[in-house]
């Protein structure tokens, strides 16, 4: 029996319409480079579901919408292949035999490496060393002040990242320069895969001599960081693991994992960064995550996730930063051979794209689709005619879906909401200037620097 996905994928169908205008030799490159969710959203208004359009060296197919998503997330690798895409991106940064760069089943094996890490008794003492992590950042702010929102992101979030996922030491010892050391790893995510294998520029430098400063630093420290109460550090767990050929990890390889693991610091501060800027954009919604915090803490900070699953409003706020500024705004692949999707001739060689920065503002889909309205996620018994993100699977696609979606929504989401939980409860916020532009440069879309926020602590 074939699956919708399967029978969608078969060859066949009708030509793609075009995109419109394009040039010889760079084709459509100076308009998608210059808003390229914007000129998805044009391209696909004007053509539909389906459109195609060439960058210089690749003709690419992108899909929008639920129904689309849905079939091209689902297309597996004899189909449409992610690695060739994302390995000339991450082959660069994570050195060669991790993740999309190793055979298919050691990729899987490599995965399954993080799982215990994401497992909901894991998540449970993550949500302590969130916690203590978040509050002894804020500590020192006393009285007023402003800060940097991407910059104490991006420190949290390092800091978050390197304490649950590699180890105590690690987290301690690294935090002065770890969030330096990965944002020189994300500037070397220029939409290579946009553009074919990267011209070696001077931020590539950078990024080559960060990666060997952390991968030296995971080696020297990782091994004998043992979590409180465990016997055994993550490195040494890690280095135990059997793998499909009946071999273990080598040192290297090892260390290459948890740079790739430590590297998902990044999404975390462009979709907390985000949610700090609609929040603040929107003050009207901070009384109402106020007084859930209110509610949902009994004893703070919590011991157990129950709190922090209380916390919906803050959730639907966290939603609607995902779809409006999903931190990956493009899911590429490249067809390996003829497709057929939704009707539509893809030839081989094309990459076959979803995207959900396009997908989240369709009309039809969203209501309103510019504006931040946290409601709309609510449970349809309260607003029967809401609930727009439950209508259809694969609306929402800031953390992928169908066959290989993230294995890390629930960390993130939940080192976002202890964040925002430790802000909020501590502090009056407010945006120095209203207006926040994103930076468009990269396979991320962050708020553009400086986003200065002015902080006074409140009485307790
Ligand atoms: C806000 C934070 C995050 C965002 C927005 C995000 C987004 C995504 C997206 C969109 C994909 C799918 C890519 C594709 O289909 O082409 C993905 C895959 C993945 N993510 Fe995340 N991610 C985040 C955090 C994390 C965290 C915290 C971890 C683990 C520590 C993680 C681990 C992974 C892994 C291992 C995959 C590959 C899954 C596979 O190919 O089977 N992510 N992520």
């Amino acid at each position: 029996m074939t699956t919708d996905a399967q029978a969608a994928a078969q060859p066949g169908g009708r030509n793609l319409p075009k995109a419109d205008g394009g040039l010889p030799v760079i084709g459509h490159a100076i308009p998608f480079f210059q808003d390229p969710v914007g000129f998805l959203l044009r391209a696909h208004g004007r053509q539909g579901e389906a459109v195609t359009f060439s960058l210089p060296g690749r003709r690419v197919a992108s899909f929008c919408g639920p129904q689309a998503n849905a079939v091209v997330l689902s297309l597996d690798d004899t189909e449409a292949d992610r690695r060739p895409v994302y390995e000339p991106l991450l082959a660069p940064l994570l050195g060669r035999g991790v993740g999309f760069n190793a055979p298919a089943d050691v990729m899987t094996w490599h995965h399954s490496l993080l799982l215990p890490h994401l497992r909901r008794d894991a998540l449970t003492r993550h949500a302590a060393i969130m916690f203590d992590q978040m509050e002894r950042y804020v500590a020192p702010w006393n009285g007023d002040g402003t800060f940097d929102l991407m910059a104490v992101m991006r420190d949290i979030t390092a800091r978050i990242s390197a304490h649950c996922l590699i180890g105590p030491r690690f987290g301690r010892t690294l935090a002065p320069v770890l969030p330096a050391l990965l944002s020189r790893l994300e500037a070397s995510f220029f939409m290579s895969f946009a553009i074919g294998p990267r011209p070696f520029l001077p931020h590539h430098r950078r990024a080559d001599r960060a990666r060997e400063t952390l991968t030296r630093a995971i080696k020297e420290i990782a091994p004998r960081d043992r979590p409180e109460g465990k016997k055994r550090s993550h490195f040494e767990e890690l280095m135990r693991a059997e793998g499909p050929d009946g071999r273990s990890l080598d040192e290297e390889t090892a260390a290459a994992l948890m740079l790739s693991w430590l590297f998902a610091a990044v999404p975390i501060t462009i979709h907390a960064a985000w949610t700090g800027v609609l929040l603040l954009q929107h003050p009207q919604w901070l009384p109402v995550l106020r007084a859930e915090q209110e509610s949902a803490f009994t004893d703070y900070p919590p011991t157990t996730l129950s709190p922090l699953h209380k916390l919906e409003r803050l959730g639907h706020c966290l939603l609607e930063a995902e779809r409006l500024h999903p931190a990956i705004w493009l899911l590429p692949r490249l067809a390996v051979r003829d497709l057929c999707i939704r009707g539509y001739r893809v030839p081989r060689g094309y990459l076959v794209c979803a995207s959900p920065g396009a997908s989240h503002r369709l009309p039809d889909v969203f209501r309103d689709p510019g504006a931040f309205d946290p409601d709309r996620y609510l449970p349809d018994q309260y607003l029967p005619d809401r609930t727009e993100h439950g209508t259809a699977h694969h609306a929402l696609i800031g953390f992928g879906g169908g066959r290989h979606p993230c294995l890390g929504p629930a960390f993130a989401q939940q080192a976002i909401k202890v964040i925002w939980s430790v802000l909020l409860r501590a502090f009056d916020l407010e945006l120095a200037g209203p207006d926040v532009r994103e930076v468009r440069a990269s396979v991320f879309h962050p708020p553009r620097q400086p986003c200065t926020v002015r902080y006074r602590r409140r009485k307790r």
